[in-house]
């Protein structure tokens, strides 16, 4: 048995923030759909269910056999787990017809439990359910009520069983991550020992022990993601890993000869490939977002691939994969969801090259990557970095790509970042960017009349790019950006800023 925790997904909307939260408290935890075979629960020291978008009352909902976890191992039953643990043995479970929506306080029935330890009673907690536990099996014990429910916490007598109804992961349950505390730490006697420090210390002692003397081809793509995967693979492997930053002519002004030369200055083995011409050449002439993102994605991998080939007997691929990317999902609706737009590298290895793969980032979110690069030493500024799009300014460029309109928007975007750099408005931005719209307007310079581009500015708030909200920068900063736009950029003559959600409009324009 080791120091882990199981998280169990029934499909919640939320179940990747109690991953999230169990790894804020400095403890491993691993999500796994409901009716995966691809664990073993005896490797978990404490188990939790997650949410559900289902009513345990349906027959198609997740009814998985919990005889080796329930009374073997410390459980803790989140909303649809709570529930699910009542109708499965003998409780009962019904729809509700009060208000389980939103904000509630606990009262407590037992005052010294030890799951709400140091947490003052009348807490807020956060409810977000249709059914409700009516009846609690026999040897179950109600241990917090709300105005609402009476069953808002239980235990199971004689073992490490407890369940609530609310949703300790979520922000606006006050003390969720104490609750969450006190069940791993003091009820399930997990040590609270995965930190930054120790990640790097067993990731690179395992890269080690997996690639030995082999040699490693990785893509640096100056964000934080592959930065991060080739300074831990450079620290298990030194020269024998090969990195390659390919300039693909879209990327932001000067980026990539700084860039490059920060890796350098890191020590890493790198090989700059500037083939901006070779991708503008493949993207002469198209007009259709898929399709120049095909053009962009296609010719990296060939370029990629051309630079792969010169590296004798490679045999490992490294990538830049993290978590989110590869928590395989429960299927609610039954099919895949639409592709709003095809980015997403996963699974992005061309058959051609057959070479085996290496993710050391693969088990940690994003926020964890920073935090791991902070202690390998990797400067701020990189890892404060907002993202930046693989196609890069090629799905900025409304139409089609031409060396002109890159410099163009290359300009614009440039003097907008430094802006918000010296305004200290980039890091609370998540993400900022031009874009150069198809449309030419009038305008008036001078006594002369112009007939110039529209550019449009686009600042989102976010936290992981699903959903994002318009940023309210503040005026002046708007003002004094379009005037350097207006007046440096020659051929735009118009400023416009984006006020748009993300649902329904996305963060790039194409
Ligand atoms: P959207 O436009 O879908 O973007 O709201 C969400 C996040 O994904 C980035 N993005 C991409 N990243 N290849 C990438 O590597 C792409 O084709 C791509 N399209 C969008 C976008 O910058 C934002 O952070």
């Amino acid at each position: 048995m080791q120091n882990k925790v199981l998280i169990l997904d029934f499909g919640s909307q939320v179940t990747q923030l109690i991953a999230r939260r169990v790894r804020e408290l400095n403890i491993y935890c691993e999500i796994h759909p409901y009716n995966s075979k691809k664990f073993d629960v005896n490797d978990f020291q404490a188990v939790i269910l997650s949410g559900s978008p289902y009513s345990v009352r349906n027959e198609d909902a997740p009814h998985p056999d919990l005889s080796n976890v329930k009374g073997k191992k410390p459980l803790l039953g989140i909303c649809y787990g709570a529930q699910y643990l009542v109708h499965f043995f003998g409780g009962k479970v019904g729809a509700s017809n009060s208000r389980e929506y939103g904000r509630a306080n606990l009262s407590y029935l037992d005052h010294s439990n030890e799951l709400f330890d140091g947490i003052s009673e009348g807490t807020q907690v956060w409810m977000s359910h249709s059914d409700t536990i009516m009846e609690l099996p026999d040897n179950y014990k109600v241990i917090a009520s709300t105005n609402d429910i009476d069953n808002a916490a239980y235990k199971v007598e004689g073992e490490e069983t407890y369940a609530i109804q609310f949703h300790p992961e979520v922000y606006h349950t006050t003390d969720g991550t104490r609750l969450l505390e006190n069940f791993l730490v003091h009820i399930s006697g997990l040590k609270q020992d995965w930190t930054p420090d120790a990640f790097v210390e067993t990731t690179v002692a395992h890269l080690k022990e997996t690639i030995g003397d082999e040699k490693v081809v990785l893509g640096l793509s100056g964000g934080v993601d592959s930065t991060v995967a080739a300074v831990l693979l450079d620290k298990a492997i030194g020269k024998n890993l090969y990195c390659i930053f390919v300039n693909n002519g879209l990327l932001r002004k000067h980026e990539f000869e700084r860039v490059l030369d920060q890796y350098e200055h890191m020590g890493l083995n790198v090989k700059g490939v500037d083939a901006s011409e070779r991708f503008l050449d493949k993207l002469k002439g198209i007009v259709e977002p898929e399709a120049k993102r095909k053009a962009i994605g296609g010719t990296f991998i060939e370029v990629f691939d051309d630079e792969a080939h010169l590296i004798e007997d490679v045999t490992f691929l490294g990538q830049g994969t993290i978590y989110p990317d590869v928590i395989e999902s429960v299927s609610v609706h039954g099919g895949p969801s639409a592709t709003i737009k095809s980015h997403h590298n996963v699974g992005g290895l061309p058959d051609f090259m057959k070479l085996k793969i290496v993710e050391p980032l693969r088990m940690i979110f994003k926020d964890e990557v920073r935090r791991v690069g902070r202690s390998l030493g990797i400067d701020d500024e990189l890892l404060g970095r907002h993202p930046f799009p693989g196609p890069g300014l090629g799905i900025r460029i409304l139409g089609d790509i031409t060396a002109e309109k890159v410099t163009l928007l290359q300009e614009v975007d440039h003097i907008f970042i430094e802006g918000l750099k010296r305004w200290g408005l980039y890091d609370s931005v998540w993400q900022a960017g031009a874009m150069l719209l198809p449309v030419n307007s009038v305008g008036v310079m001078g006594d002369e009349r112009t007939y110039e581009r529209v550019v449009a500015l686009r600042a989102v708030y976010s936290t992981d790019g699903m959903t994002a909200d318009w940023v309210d920068l503040p005026y002046k900063f708007l003002q004094e950006t379009s005037n350097k736009i207006i007046n440096g950029v020659k051929g735009v003559n118009r400023v416009v800023y984006d006020i748009s959600s993300k649902p329904p409009a996305t963060i790039e324009w194409e």
